[in-house]
């Protein structure tokens, strides 16, 4: 299943406090692909929060248009807002929004209790979410439990959990050392690839934006021209030389994880194919899973596979 595209046409959001006015966001048109990983960048206070809320339909524009998969978000229903936040859309927040009193795995399965899956899909799909994070085994702990980057990683699982096709991600590594944050987004990445998953995520990290496929930088609300990209992008280049230099030149991005010594055997589908093994040899007591042909093949594929996990239909 192809991810969504996402329109942004000419769309303006005023923020009145009092007398003053505010320009959040000005006048802004991007086209995202289906699959494709775009960072939005820029200053505090440029507007990336307000564009990526719009989209999200969690707010209104004052002007212009957003269309995902070409449904208008902007004068959709509170109903079809809903359905379409239930079986597209993955949000993770600048503030995690994990509900304190839930464990980890109970916060996680929240938005699939929402969109009606069942206990055990439930379950098992939380589970599988929380190893992919590498935190299979924290899944009891409470929020507090869990130090700012566990909590973030438990709010990637959670908005990972119902494989949506658009993933709005604000700041989704902002609490992350570069490490683990440039694994996590490995990791976001590869199952973007593997499934076509839009995403949409603002950061100021730069080895974030290495791994997007497009980067767009928002000042004072405007989306920068393509000139003033340009020379944003030369600035970069400059400022990264000798970092770009010092890149494994094989496979694309293959050795930014290793660069900064993030250990990425924690995350991803190796990591969740460890834990299963683990898991497996806890219960010796169970029937053997060789005995059943069938089943040994969906295990021992399972783990490998990124798109097994992200989309079991
Ligand atoms: N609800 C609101 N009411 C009034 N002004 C707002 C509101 N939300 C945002 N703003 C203003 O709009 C501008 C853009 O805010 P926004 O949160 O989108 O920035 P940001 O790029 O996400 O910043 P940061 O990197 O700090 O998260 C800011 O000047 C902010 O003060
Ligand atoms: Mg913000």
């Amino acid at each position: 299943m192809a991810g969504a595209a996402v329109e942004v046409n000419g769309v303006s959001r005023l923020f009145k406090l009092g007398a003053e006015e505010v320009w959040a966001v000005r006048d802004v048109t991007i086209a995202v692909q289906p699959g494709e990983f775009l960072a939005l960048t820029g200053r505090s206070g440029s507007g990336k929060t307000t564009l990526l809320n719009l989209i999200a339909g969690l707010d209104r524009p004052t002007e212009g248009q957003i269309l995902i998969d070409g449904a208008r978000v902007d004068t959709m229903g509170e109903g079809d807002l809903n359905k379409l936040r239930r079986t597209k859309l993955g949000f993770i927040f600048q503030s995690f929004g994990l509900l304190p009193l839930l464990s980890a795995q109970e916060n996680v399965e929240l938005p699939l209790r929402i969109a009606g899956f069942r206990n055990a899909e439930r379950s098992r799909r939380a589970r599988e979410a929380l190893s992919l994070v590498g935190l299979g085994r924290r899944a009891h702990h409470r929020p507090y439990e869990l130090s700012g980057g566990e909590q973030q990683r438990v709010a990637i699982a959670r908005a990972m959990a119902t494989s949506p096709d658009l993933l709005l991600a604000d700041e989704p590594t902002g609490e992350l050392d570069s490490a683990t944050a440039t694994a996590v987004f490995d990791l976001l990445r590869e199952i973007a690839r593997g499934e076509g998953v839009t995403i949409i995520t603002c950061t100021h990290d730069r080895l974030v934006m290495e791994l997007a496929d497009r980067v767009e930088e928002l000042a004072d609300g405007r989306l920068l021209s393509h000139e003033q990209q340009h020379i944003w992008g030369r600035h970069q280049e400059s400022e990264r030389g000798p970092f770009r230099a010092a890149l494994p030149s094989t496979g694309e991005g293959a050795g930014l994880s290793s660069l900064v010594g993030a250990d990425t055997s924690q995350f991803g589908p190796a990591a969740l194919a460890a834990e299963r093994e683990e898991a497996a040899k806890a219960r010796p007591s169970e029937p053997a899973a060789t005995s059943d042909p069938e089943e040994t093949a969906e295990s021992a594929g399972a783990g490998d596979d990124p798109a097994r996990w992200a989309r079991p239909r």
